[in-house]
């Protein structure tokens, strides 16, 4: 992998970004993705440094979607950083910045939607009903501008990786889905775009959360029935100091379905959604 101190490159239009695609295609190079939001932090950049590994050319977009956005969701607070997030990208061996306009992305008269099942139906998709539709119709439409051989994800949106890869192979989109695991703080906290709305005491709060999912992942995997580790992880969070807790869930690792049985059979993940004051976060861990 080559990493330089050159300004990345910055494209922000479609044709553009085919342009030079088209190029390194033409010289026979493999093409890796990453797609982000910006407000770039370590966890992004081991994504970038990860789709260095997996191809010759590393392309990472960064576009605030609007559609997976409710509308009294954090859309119009969402951390935006362009410059710094190209210097991060540069450093970490990313080839390529794209970062779209919504009229670009999203022209006028645009009314096609893609509709997401299985995996998106339940815990996120509960709370967020617009989400994994809008996540899924800008990844697919990225996908196709930029059509790679491999795109990376984040597990950290474990759920998010799951309705991707079953959107890859219903809609056959010739493209490997690979998944990083979570990059952490110090002190477990999953790194995240919305950690930045935190203050000093708010953290504190948060860096409980992966503990918690630590102990619900230890009593599901020896065999503990669900119902109630479930129930003393959402305790333990309120004891911790959240406000609120959405939901605490073990789930079937790929299709995210609830073991029928109550205990884990099978590869599993317990998940998480928390709020603090107005910041909600989410986090999982295997099982
Ligand atoms: O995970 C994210 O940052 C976003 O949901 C994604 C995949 C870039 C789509 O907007």
């Amino acid at each position: 992998m080559i990493v330089s101190d050159a300004p990345l490159p910055l494209v922000g239009s479609i044709a553009e970004l085919r342009a030079t695609i088209g190029g390194w295609r033409a010289q026979g190079r493999t093409v890796a993705f990453v797609p982000t939001m910006g407000a770039l932090h370590e966890g992004h950049l081991d994504l970038v440094r990860e789709a260095g590994r997996r191809a010759d050319q590393v392309v990472a977009s960064v576009f605030v979607n609007p559609t997976q956005f409710a509308a009294h969701e954090d859309l119009g607070r969402y951390p935006r950083q362009e410059a710094e997030d190209a210097r991060l990208l540069a450093g970490a061996g990313c080839h390529l910045m794209y970062a779209p306009t919504v009229a670009e992305m999203y022209p006028d008269g645009a009314t096609t939607t893609v509709s997401v099942g299985g995996p998106a139906e339940d815990l996120e998709g509960a709370f967020r009903p617009r989400m994994f539709g809008g996540v899924a119709l800008v990844v697919a439409k990225l996908f196709n501008q930029v059509r790679p051989d491999v795109a990376v994800f984040g597990e950290k949106d474990w759920q998010q990786l799951a309705v991707i890869r079953r959107m890859v192979r219903d809609l056959d989109f010739p493209v490997e889905i690979v998944g990083v695991a979570t990059a952490r703080d110090g002190h477990g906290l999953a790194l995240s775009s919305r950690n930045a709305y935190l203050d000093d005491g708010q953290l504190a709060v948060a860096r409980g959360l992966n503990g918690v999912l630590a102990e619900a992942a230890a009593k599901a995997r020896a065999a503990a029935p669900l119902a109630a580790v479930e129930r003393e992880a959402h305790a333990a969070l309120l004891r911790f100091g959240f406000d609120r807790v959405d939901y605490v869930a073990v789930r079937q690792a790929e299709t995210l379905a609830a073991f029928r049985s109550g205990v884990v059979e099978g590869p599993a993940r317990v998940l998480a959604a928390a709020w603090i004051g107005t910041t909600r976060l989410i986090d999982n861990l295997p099982v």
